[in-house]
């Protein structure tokens, strides 16, 4: 089918969410994807950060083709060879002792929810007071059902599905003083994003996750990270945590764990984890025979390319800074790892920059309005890097002018720096 019948199909009988760029994609082999009229293009975007080991990796496909025809699903009713394998490294490489296998980020984080409020019930240290409010950060994002959306700090997502769930109070992120004020006994859990994502790559302070670690020990609250997009391997560390030498009570992953088979999981500790009992959460889907086999090859290869990842993003980081120090329409540049931004000073000009990049075969994404989202595979080279920082380069100036004519010129001001994470490991 082509491009054109598919979209017009697709405006017909879909829900008309998605606001999709025109192209159909076809085929993908290690950092890129080809379009149904044969056009290449250079992969920095991995699928929002799934394909992070690339498109067609041999060990991957070698585990579904093997899996496929022994065995694809048989409910959690009953055991398969995979759950407790995966169970076993996941916990491992967390420092966490126990996992809970889903579809998604968002049901990975809505069953996080659920943990801190069963566990604050088990264990209420509030005496015969309540303790069931939950402490989410403004500008996060949490996925799209009710929970995740009631602790997603951005109105827009939320406003369109009101009343959500209660008990929730958004914190200034990364404001000592707003978190200070806003904790109290009656908290049950703190959930933070360890570099706020669709937010526009935004790492947390370590002052702010020590304050947060601090206050929730103290209380016998929950910390909670959400790593579906920083976690597992995308900052070069297993989880973006582990730069700031906290551990939480509980973690989120999802997006690159079954390399585009759908599967989440929370990891939590030994006693959190006994706030559950059977019947008390559950799934039909999550952690079956296939997506596990397949996310324990992706463990395999993510641990051999954590070194790789650190050093590229290093490159990748220098590269973008330098052309912060070129280009007046730059605002900032911040990231870890493959997980870069580059904040431009319009609108305009970062949905015109996404454009043309687009246009030469680049894909990366535009998210928090001006921000510039690079989240590559993890087997990206130097010569990758090369190409697409050379095309912003060119990109930047060449669609400044139209850009600025459209707002009127802004000065660049000087905005607060967030440096890459590995500045406070
Ligand atoms: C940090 C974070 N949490 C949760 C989600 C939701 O994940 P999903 O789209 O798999 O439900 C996302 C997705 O972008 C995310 O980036």
């Amino acid at each position: 089918m082509s491009l054109a019948s598919v979209s017009r199909m697709e405006a017909k009988l879909l829900l008309p969410t998605y606001e999709r760029q025109p192209i159909l994609f076809v085929r993908g082999r290690g950092v890129h994807l080809w379009d149904s009229q044969g056009k290449r293009y250079l992969d920095f975007l991995s699928g929002i950060g799934v394909n992070a080991l690339g498109h067609g990796h041999p060990a991957v496909e070698a585990a579904i083709k093997r899996q496929a025809g022994r065995l694809i699903h048989v409910s959690n009713l009953f055991f398969h060879e995979y759950q407790a394998e995966l169970a076993q490294r996941l916990t491992e490489i967390s420092g966490l002792a126990r996992a809970f296998f889903c579809n998604s980020g968002t049901e990975a984080w809505e069953g996080a929810l659920k943990l801190a409020r069963a566990f604050a019930q088990m264990n209420n240290r509030n005496g015969s007071k309540a303790k069931w409010r939950i402490l989410a950060m403004e500008n996060s994002f949490h996925g799209r059902t009710f929970g995740a959306l009631a602790t997603t700090g951005q109105p827009k997502y939320r406003a369109p599905f009101v009343p959500l769930m209660p008990g929730v109070s958004f914190v200034k992120f990364n404001d000592l003083d707003d978190l200070q004020r806003k904790f109290d006994p009656s908290v049950c859990a703190v959930g933070i994003e360890t570099i706020q994502g669709e937010g526009g790559i935004r790492p947390v302070n370590a002052e702010f996750l020590e304050l947060a670690s601090r206050l929730t020990q103290q209380s016998g609250a929950l910390l909670m990270l959400d790593e579906i997009q920083c976690g597992l391997g995308r900052t070069g560390r297993h989880f973006a945590y582990q730069h700031y030498g906290v551990l939480p009570d509980v973690v989120t992953v999802a997006k690159p764990l079954a390399c585009g088979l759908p599967l989440g999981a929370i990891l939590t500790t030994e006693r959190v984890a006994s706030c559950m009992h059977p019947g008390m959460h559950g799934t039909t889907f999550g952690g079956g025979p296939l997506a596990c086999a397949v996310a324990i090859e992706f463990l395999r290869a993510e641990n051999k390319l954590l070194k790789h990842v650190r050093t590229l993003g290093e490159y990748f980081h220098a590269a973008l800074e330098a052309l912060d120090r070129k280009h007046k329409s730059i605002q900032d540049v911040r990231g870890a790892g493959l997980m870069q931004a580059v904040e431009l000073d319009s609108l305009e000009l970062a949905k015109a920059v996404a454009k043309q990049l687009l246009e030469e075969g680049i894909i990366i994404n535009r998210t928090h309005e001006t921000v510039l989202r690079f989240l590559p595979p993890y087997v990206i080279q130097k010569e990758h890097v090369d190409r697409l920082v050379k095309a912003l380069d060119a990109a930047l100036p060449k669609n400044a002018e139209s850009a600025d004519e459209k707002t009127q010129t802004r000065e660049k001001t000087a905005p607060p720096r967030h440096k890459a994470v590995h500045a406070h490991a």
